[in-house]
């Protein structure tokens, strides 16, 4: 292991976006089909790392989507987050706020709650077994319509308590957060945090970005980076302490370009960005990988890569005594 492998494989880590039907592994995907009979149109796993080919947000969705058609029962979505929060633990992640998708599962029969309990569960038992803590953040998807938001929002309520915040995913062309206004107000006056993803060059980025931050008034930007193009807005994120989970190698796959000198120059203005995994069984790196090759691209120095994780953890929605501890742990490890 080289030494910037080393030293981001020791710092003490927070992951903020990360979807886990996107870390559905092909092994995983391959062994569910097989118990619950699905038929997946591959039978190993170099056939199922074939299809995943995307140079877009809409393709790579093409992909995504289906494949959920393996994860049935709870324990499905146990074994899945668990599957997860085991490579999580592996690379020193100490804190994990994950992204779920339940329209997707309803819309093909299975309960709100086989689905929130499965992965309640996992993180539930990492947190015990394996050192890493987590919480969970249920995203609307974005190109169903707002009423099945709104029904899913209500499905939701009786497990509040399971669920952290409320986000917004899937293919934002044509979908404005606008669109969710009442369903992300109700989800506020339910006391949810609120996120939403400002992908990467999207059309009208700057008004999505716009709309997210004063309409519907949300904690943080998932992606986001696009806001660099209007320094009304990064002076708006910057000063309210915003954050942007941005997620370089992901964008390398939707758009070409990590985005690293836009990530690293938000960095250095002070703005609350930080480095993730987002489907990282379909991009190839987990949010270790994600720090190492941003630091490459944008010369990242090592206080600059602390400052990403310090970034995490004070926008994570840690209660305070927690979130002083894990930036403890982080401060002892940046002293050496
Ligand atoms: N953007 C939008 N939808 C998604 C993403 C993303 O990065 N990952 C999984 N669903
Ligand atoms: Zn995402």
């Amino acid at each position: 292991m080289d030494d910037l492998s080393a030293f981001v494989a020791g710092l003490p880590k927070c992951e903020l976006h990360v979807h886990l039907e996107g870390t559905l592994e092909p092994e995983l995907k391959l062994a569910l089909a097989e118990r619950n009979g699905v038929d997946i149109g591959q039978r190993t796993v170099e056939e199922v790392r074939a299809t995943y080919r995307f140079d877009s947000l809409s393709s790579f969705l093409a992909v995504y989507y289906p494949a959920m058609d393996v994860l049935v029962t709870e324990q499905d979505f146990y074994d899945l987050a668990r599957a997860y929060l085991e490579r999580a633990a592996a690379q020193n992640v100490r804190y994990v706020e994950a992204f779920f998708d339940p329209q997707v599962h309803m819309n093909r029969g299975v309960p709100f709650e086989a689905v929130v309990r499965g992965y309640h569960r996992a993180v539930q038992d990492a947190d015990r077994d394996l050192g890493v803590a987590g919480a969970l953040i249920m995203c609307i998807v974005r190109d169903l319509p707002a009423e099945s938001a709104a029904q899913a929002l209500e499905a939701a309520l009786p497990f509040k308590d399971l669920i952290l915040g409320l986000g917004l995913d899937s293919d934002e062309r044509g979908n404005p957060p606008v669109k969710f206004a009442e369903v992300f107000a109700r989800a506020r006056e339910e006391g949810l945090h609120l996120t939403m993803h400002c992908d990467v060059d999207q059309e009208n980025s700057i008004e999505h970005i716009r709309q997210a931050l004063e309409d519907i008034r949300v904690e943080r930007l998932d992606h986001g980076t696009n806001v660099v193009e209007d320094p009304r807005l990064v002076r708006f994120v910057r000063e309210r302490g915003i954050g942007l989970t941005c997620c370089p190698i992901s964008n390398r796959f939707v758009t070409g370009d990590m985005k690293a000198d836009l990530i690293a120059r938000l960095l250095r203005e002070g703005v609350r960005v930080t480095a993730n995994s987002d489907d990282p069984a379909y991009f190839g790196g987990y949010v270790a990988e994600n720090l190492v090759e941003l630091a490459r691209a944008a010369e990242l120095t090592r206080s600059e890569l602390v400052q990403l994780e310090r970034n995490a953890f004070e926008i994570a929605w840690l209660p305070d005594d927690r979130r002083a501890r894990y930036l403890a742990e982080l401060e002892s490890y940046a002293a050496g």
